[in-house]
């Protein structure tokens, strides 16, 4: 009630005397923005360029100081920008009293220790950005009441300990990058109840267990989900099939076991999607690229996939990279990939595979790669196939049950510069270009 006439009056003698009423608070204000400005410069302990040393003064007025943005409306401090600056030294508590910050930026730096919990007092940030520093110590829960946060970046620090789940009710957030941790803990079961507009999700290269929520399925404007290299286990959650704008599906490096859900090939905006190095087992649905036709990397190494690769696969129209080596695929290679105009690199060595290598059947002066080691392909190889994929430079073609002549037109694959043959039932000898090494 106190609050409120005071403003009533406040607002009855400004109509009168507009600059009596207004100058003294700003005032207070700007200056509390000076003490908490020069207190996070006093925890600077390196400034190697001299940048706040000379410019950050009293007798200044803060919003002429480098770094900082006035908000025009109240002249309160309403973005701190020391990115990139070398600054050393620790994050001052007072930083919580800017309380007009929207945006705050210590990216690449060398700020070490703790991210003060007074950070949770900045009601009006929206961008948070700490990453590329050293900092350490656990993520504070206080950042919880930051609703109104749209990013937060804190990639490539020392941080430990589980992620506040608090974090999980800021329903603005759009952005979440906390990749290259020590972050441990579990993700909550209702990981996305909460957060309508998220679209990317960073929390690779840490020591988070658990699940990968299915609720990520109520994410419905995400884009990008990397998990990668954490210490998730149990299954990928079938229903993530149901994110229509997802592109990068990124879970490489973890636990997960279960089959790989077919449904995943129904989201047509994926570019990438990545579990290798998992214990993964199914196979590559038949129609794979019917829906899933922008696919750019599939790649599913190291895990326990069965079955064949699908002719549709050539329907990826951009798909660069296919590597599914060391699984268990059968069957015969579609002779669709060949003629694939965007395909680069083929990883298929340690596996089940079969069948005659009819490469020179399509053309395409963009494959690089074609890894197939130690799997059961028979007959020659196309005496043509370097005028038919003029532009190979790696070719792997050891410990099957290949036969025929080395063909001769390996020479003209002008760019060549490793092959492996090696056992194999090849006859007849081969001449190699002169910068190439054959084994
Ligand atoms: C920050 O705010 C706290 C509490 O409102 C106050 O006690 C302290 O003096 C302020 N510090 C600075 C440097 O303004
Ligand atoms: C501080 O830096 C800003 C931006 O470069 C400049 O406009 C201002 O004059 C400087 N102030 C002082 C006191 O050097
Ligand atoms: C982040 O950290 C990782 C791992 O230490 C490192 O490989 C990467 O280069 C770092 N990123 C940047 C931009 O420095
Ligand atoms: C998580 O990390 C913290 C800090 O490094 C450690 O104390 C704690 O034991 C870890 N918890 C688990 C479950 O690994
Ligand atoms: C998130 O918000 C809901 C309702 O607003 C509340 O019940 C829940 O405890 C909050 N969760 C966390 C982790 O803060
Ligand atoms: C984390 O992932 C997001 C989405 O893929 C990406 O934009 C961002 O660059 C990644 N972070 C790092 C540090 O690479
Ligand atoms: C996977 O689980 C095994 C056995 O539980 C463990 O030894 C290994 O470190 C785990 N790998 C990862 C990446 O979490
Ligand atoms: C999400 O996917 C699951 C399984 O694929 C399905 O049963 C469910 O109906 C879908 N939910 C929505 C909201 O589309
Ligand atoms: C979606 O996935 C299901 C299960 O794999 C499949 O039956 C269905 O045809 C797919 N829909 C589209 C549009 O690809
Ligand atoms: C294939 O994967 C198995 C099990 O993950 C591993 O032990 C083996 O070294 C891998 N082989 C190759 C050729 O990468
Ligand atoms: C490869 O593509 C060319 C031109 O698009 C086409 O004529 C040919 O039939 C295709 N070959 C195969 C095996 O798909
Ligand atoms: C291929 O299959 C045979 C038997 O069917 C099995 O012994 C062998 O390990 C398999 N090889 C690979 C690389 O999966």
């Amino acid at each position: 009630m106190a609050k409120i006439s005071k403003l009533l009056l406040c607002f009855t003698i400004q109509y009168f005397f507009f600059i009596a009423c207004s100058a003294s608070p700003i005032f207070k204000s700007i200056s509390s923005d000076e003490s908490a400005l020069l207190a996070i410069k006093s925890h600077i302990t390196n400034d190697p360029f001299s940048i706040l040393a000379t410019n950050w003064t009293r007798g200044t007025s803060v919003c002429n100081w480098i770094g900082i943005t006035c908000n025009q409306k109240h002249q309160r401090v309403a973005a701190l920008d020391l990115s990139g600056g070398r600054f050393q030294g620790t994050i001052a508590k007072e930083v919580g009293n800017l309380s007009f910050l929207v945006s705050l930026d210590i990216s690449r730096n060398n700020f070490y220790g703790f991210i003060p919990d007074e950070i949770g007092h900045l009601k009006r940030l929206r961008y948070l950005y700490m990453q590329l520093n050293v900092l350490s110590g656990q993520i504070p829960k206080s950042l919880g009441y930051l609703t109104r946060m749209e990013e937060l970046v804190l990639h490539n620090n020392s941080l430990s300990g589980p992620i506040p789940w608090s974090i999980f009710n800021i329903t603005s957030f759009r952005s979440v990058d906390l990749m290259y941790n020590f972050l441990n803990g579990t993700l909550p079961e209702d990981l996305c109840g909460n957060l309508p507009k998220l679209e990317y999700f960073n929390v690779s290269y840490n020591h988070i267990g658990g699940k990968i929520p299915a609720t990520l399925s109520q994410c419905s404007e995400i884009k990008f989900i990397v998990l990668e290299s954490n210490h998730f286990t149990g299954s990928i959650p079938r229903n993530l099939g149901n994110l229509s704008k997802l592109e990068w599906l990124v879970l490489g490096e973890n636990n997960l076991t279960g089959v790989l859900p077919p449904t995943l090939f129904n989201i047509s905006s994926m570019t990438a999607l990545a579990a290798e190095n998992n214990q993964l087992s199914g196979s590559l649905p038949w129609d794979m690229c019917k829906t899933a036709m922008n696919l750019e990397y599939v790649i599913l190494f190291q895990n326990f996939l069965t079955g064949p690769i699908p002719s549709s696969m050539s329907y990826c129209r951009s798909l660069n990279k296919f590597s599914l080596y060391n699984n268990s695929l059968q069957g015969r290679i579609p002779v669709g990939i060949w003629n694939m105009s965007s395909l680069q690199h083929l990883y298929l060595w340690s596996n089940n595979l079969t069948g005659q290598l009819d490469i020179s059947s399509g053309n395409s002066s963009v494959l690089t790669e074609i890894v197939l080691g130690n799997n059961e392909f028979y007959g020659s190889l196309p005496d043509d196939m370097c005028f038919s994929h003029p532009n190979l430079e790696w070719l792997e073609f050891q410990i099957n049950q290949l036969s025929g002549q080395i063909p001769s037109s390996l020479s003209h694959c002008s760019a060549l510069y490793l092959i492996y043959f090696g056992a194999n039932n090849f006859s007849g000898n081969f001449i190699l270009t002169s910068n190439s090494e054959s084994y």
